[in-house]
């Protein structure tokens, strides 16, 4: 099974300023890309997440400032702090998260998936009946 990983992204720097780059098949992402989207504007002290998917991996980019991501497997929590533009975190399906952000940040977000309600597990007690259920 993968597991979630903070990869650094290839990247483009000169005088001019850095650009970074993904690919399928450059090591980065080895899934086809059906959605795009970003979370910003998020105000102060709120979080986002709080739900799991049984199907869509994800990718992660702190495009501005810093987002904490909280994974949790069911058993075990981890914290991934993505500060940078030239990283991303891959996120497997079968995660529950929490994203807290610093002012103005603003989360990219890759997917696996195109957006699918039933993909969603929004309730923790739920998403541990799941993953009881997975072998
Ligand atoms: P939600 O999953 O609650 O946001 P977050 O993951 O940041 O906690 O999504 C908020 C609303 O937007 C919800 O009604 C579903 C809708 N939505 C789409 O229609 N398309 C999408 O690609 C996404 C991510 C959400």
């Amino acid at each position: 099974m993968k597991l979630p990983t903070i990869f650094k992204i290839p990247s483009y720097n000169d005088e001019r300023g850095s650009m970074s780059f993904i690919e399928r098949d450059n090591s980065i992402i080895d899934f086809d890309i059906k959605r795009i989207y970003y979370l910003y504007n998020i105000p102060k002290g709120r979080t986002r997440g709080d739900h799991a998917h049984k199907k869509l991996q994800q990718l992660m980019i702190a495009i501005s400032g810093s987002i904490e991501i909280i994974l949790d497997d069911g058993k075990k929590k981890e914290s991934f702090l993505l500060s940078s533009p030239d990283e991303a975190l891959y996120v497997p399906s079968g995660y529950y998260r929490h994203l807290k952000f610093t002012k103005d940040a603003i989360c990219l977000v890759i997917a696996s998936e195109k957006y699918d309600e039933s993909d969603y597990i929004r309730n923790y007690d739920d998403f541990i009946k799941w993953k009881s259920l997975q072998n």
